[in-house]
């Protein structure tokens, strides 16, 4: 069965391309994976070291897990922080990873802006603790955005390295399993983690401008639709997101060029679950002032549900932090049966 892993940190709003990039295809996997869904507490740290609200934040993610309806019975939900082989197994792959590597990040290189030197040394081994989450669980697929592909790309070079790097020590001790790298099948402990990328949501762009993605850390609230908006508010943002003035087309590539008819298109199709060609079959000759208020309904018809369950949960401190603490204690089982064979792989004295 495989085994998925993926994490969304708590800063700031959860958006819509949160939603239909990444949760909503958490809940779809459940049906056919063992599923480890984690809020990523640590990783929020690397920015902004000091948040007022962290703890809340924390809930209020997992409530959105569990609103969009995540099992947290049948997979394990849990927060990062709770589990510290995530950290100790971060430190190993910082000696297995290089500074080279880490600074050809495009997310590194946007976040930190002109005064690298000033960033955090945290913000700069980020990935590396993004590779631990991931490989502390030998998950074989991760489901995210696109802006997440480098990272998973480096999450398999530092597999990869550690597999290498270790090779003689992973066959003495008879640990390894076989792994297939391109065409090649290697004897490693890592696997190389497959991304789930793709669909009609994969990169939800702003709806001020078609050129930037939607983000939680755009200055304008127009910009994005948070999962906790209220209906009038959805329908607003809606109707004043940035469209060019002609029709919709009637075929997928008649939306090169035009990024903005090509996001709210990708952003029906998200929502509807269905493909681009499907929405442009019954919207293409169409404008937007027809469009708009039908992809307003949908999204108010999808969101609003999720959005009142989410605050029905995030209120229920006791019931939230149950979960994380549950989920904690199994994600940490197994966290520990990995690193226990790390530890011997790379030679530290144990027992
Ligand atoms: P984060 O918290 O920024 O985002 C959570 C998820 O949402 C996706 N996403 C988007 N998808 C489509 N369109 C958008 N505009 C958009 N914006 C965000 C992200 O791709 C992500 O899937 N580094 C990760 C968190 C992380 C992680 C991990 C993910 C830490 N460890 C291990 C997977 C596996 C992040 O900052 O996501």
């Amino acid at each position: 069965k495989p085994l998925v892993f993926s994490g969304v940190q708590p800063t700031g709003n959860l958006h819509l391309g949160n939603y239909l990039g990444a949760i909503k295809k958490f809940v779809a996997l459940q049906e056919t994976s063992d599923c480890i869904y984690c809020v990523v507490d640590l990783h929020s740290l690397t920015a902004q070291l000091v948040h007022a609200d962290l703890q809340d934040q924390t809930r209020s993610i997992t409530a959105a897990f569990l609103a969009s309806g995540i099992d947290p019975k049948k997979h394990i939900v849990f927060n990062q922080s709770r589990v510290m082989q995530h950290a100790e197994l971060a430190w190993i792959f910082n000696c297995v990873a290089r500074i080279g590597w880490m600074n050809r990040m495009t997310q590194f290189k946007d976040k930190a802006g002109k005064d690298r030197e000033n960033a955090s040394l945290g913000l700069l081994a980020y990935p590396s603790l993004m590779a631990a989450d991931i490989l502390l669980y030998r998950a074989t697929h991760v489901p995210v955005g696109e802006d997440q592909k480098q990272h998973l790309e480096l999450t398999r070079d530092i597999a990869q390295k550690f597999n290498n790097d270790f090779s003689a020590r992973i066959a003495e001790l008879g640990v390894g399993v076989e792994i297939q790298v391109g065409e090649e099948t290697v004897n490693g402990f890592f696997p190389m983690t497959e991304p789930l990328i793709g669909g009609p949501a994969a990169r939800i762009m702003s709806l001020r401008d078609g050129s930037k993605k939607m983000s939680k850390s755009d200055p304008s609230d127009l910009s994005r639709i948070n999962l906790t908006d209220d209906a009038d508010t959805i329908s607003k943002k809606i109707k004043k997101a940035k469209t060019d003035p002609d029709a919709l087309p009637s075929e997928v590539d008649g939306l090169a060029g035009r990024p903005e008819a090509e996001n709210l298109v990708g952003i029906y199709a998200g929502l509807a679950d269905i493909g681009k060609e499907a929405v442009l079959g019954q919207f293409g000759g169409q404008q937007f002032s027809v469009f708009k208020p039908a992809l307003a309904d949908l999204a108010v018809d999808k969101l609003a549900p999720v959005a009142a369950e989410m605050r029905r949960i995030s209120a229920d401190h006791a019931y939230v932090d149950g979960v994380l603490r549950d989920g904690g204690e199994r994600a940490g089982n197994l966290a520990e049966t990995t690193m226990k064979t790390v530890r011997d792989i790379v030679g530290l004295l144990q027992g």
